[in-house]
């Protein structure tokens, strides 16, 4: 019997495209960098399963293009703001992706960045190195401390619990916001706020939402107005929830005290964009969930969810559920 054909927009770790190959036939895309429109629009004719990475976007021309049999999609990522589910789910194809598996290794890189700016590392290792440390100093390179610090979650999910659990080692104040969680989280010890008080009242803000219509740009220049001079924003979400102009105004007139982010709008950011030239800014390729393990498990999670869709099968992490209940 002949396999499934699936396209597979990027070579996955060797877990998961093992699996892959022995139940479909799969047309890998080789390249480093990502097939433009119309290569995509090409190579995805007559396919039964997709598996886009988070820089390929999926919307109705992609679908239409892979033809009537297309029945998974499976991001190999957890956040799916790349494909357009609505469309999906219209056309009763399944939306896969990776939750769960990326929540510790994500909230630790949160925490790489929140110290690593709070205590200025970037910073002091680009000093050192250029060779302008001359002698200990009393006023050198002061950052700021954690202990007894606020720190305010945006996005109380997974990652952002997972975020809160740490912060609680270091002896942080939690606050967060979240419209899908009002209660208090004792066993955190974090305390459900209004956005804007939030934003006025944490020496530390961590982004942890998805990006949405209702999210994009909500970091904007209001928001940077509400912060604390001494705010330290982190953003390991998606770029475009934070307004990169905005952002560049409020580090470079010292509106907060700096940020750290490794999601950008766009991305990669661009070499000319005058971020690049601040220097409480840290900078970081989007590799927040980049441990060997977790990108192991991601390739594994995601071969499955696009072989048990090819297959006919129920998908085992879908964001669209609603499809299986579809008259077909
Ligand atoms: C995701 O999975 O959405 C991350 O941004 C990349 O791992």
């Amino acid at each position: 019997m002949s396999k499934p054909k699936v396209f597979i927009a990027r070579k996955i770790l060797d877990q998961g495209m093992q699996l892959i190959l022995q139940s479909c036939d799969a047309d890998v895309w080789q390249d480093e960098m990502p097939p433009s429109r119309p290569e995509l629009l090409e190579r995805v004719r007559g396919v039964i399963g997709l598996l886009p990475l988070l820089t390929d976007f999926i919307d109705a021309e992609v679908m239409d293009a892979c033809g009537a049999n297309l029945r998974v999609i499976s991001n190999h990522a957890v956040g799916t703001d790349n494909i357009d589910v609505r469309a999906a789910t219209r056309r009763g194809i399944a939306v896969g992706n990776t939750p769960g598996i990326l929540t510790d290794a994500t909230a630790d890189f949160t925490f790489a960045l929140l110290l690593s700016a709070a205590r200025r590392i970037t910073e002091a290792d680009s000093f050192v190195r250029s060779g302008n440390w001359r002698t200990w100093s009393p006023a050198l390179m002061l950052g700021s401390d954690l202990n007894g610090a606020t720190l305010g979650i945006i996005g109380f999910g997974r990652i952002g619990q997972a975020v809160a659990k740490r912060a609680g080692g270091f002896n942080m104040n939690i606050l967060f916001h979240d419209p899908n969680q009002v209660q208090l989280r004792s066993d955190l010890n974090a305390r459900p706020v209004k956005m804007d008080f939030l934003l006025g009242n944490s020496d530390f803000i961590s982004i942890h939402t998805p990006l949405t219509q209702e999210t994009y740009h909500l970091i904007d220049k209001a928001a940077f107005e509400k912060m604390r001079s001494n705010a330290i924003l982190i953003n390991t979400a998606r770029g475009a929830i934070v307004d990169p102009e905005a952002l560049y105004q409020a580090l470079r007139n010292h509106r907060i005290r700096a940020a750290a982010l490794d999601v950008t709008e766009p991305e990669p950011i661009p070499p000319d964009s005058p971020l690049l030239d601040l220097d409480n800014l840290i900078l970081s390729p989007h590799i927040a969930s980049a441990s060997q393990s977790t990108r192991e498990r991601m390739s594994v999670m995601a071969a499955e969810n696009l072989i048990a869709g090819v297959q006919g099968k129920i998908i085992p992490h879908c964001v669209n559920p609603e499809i299986y209940q579809q008259p077909i």
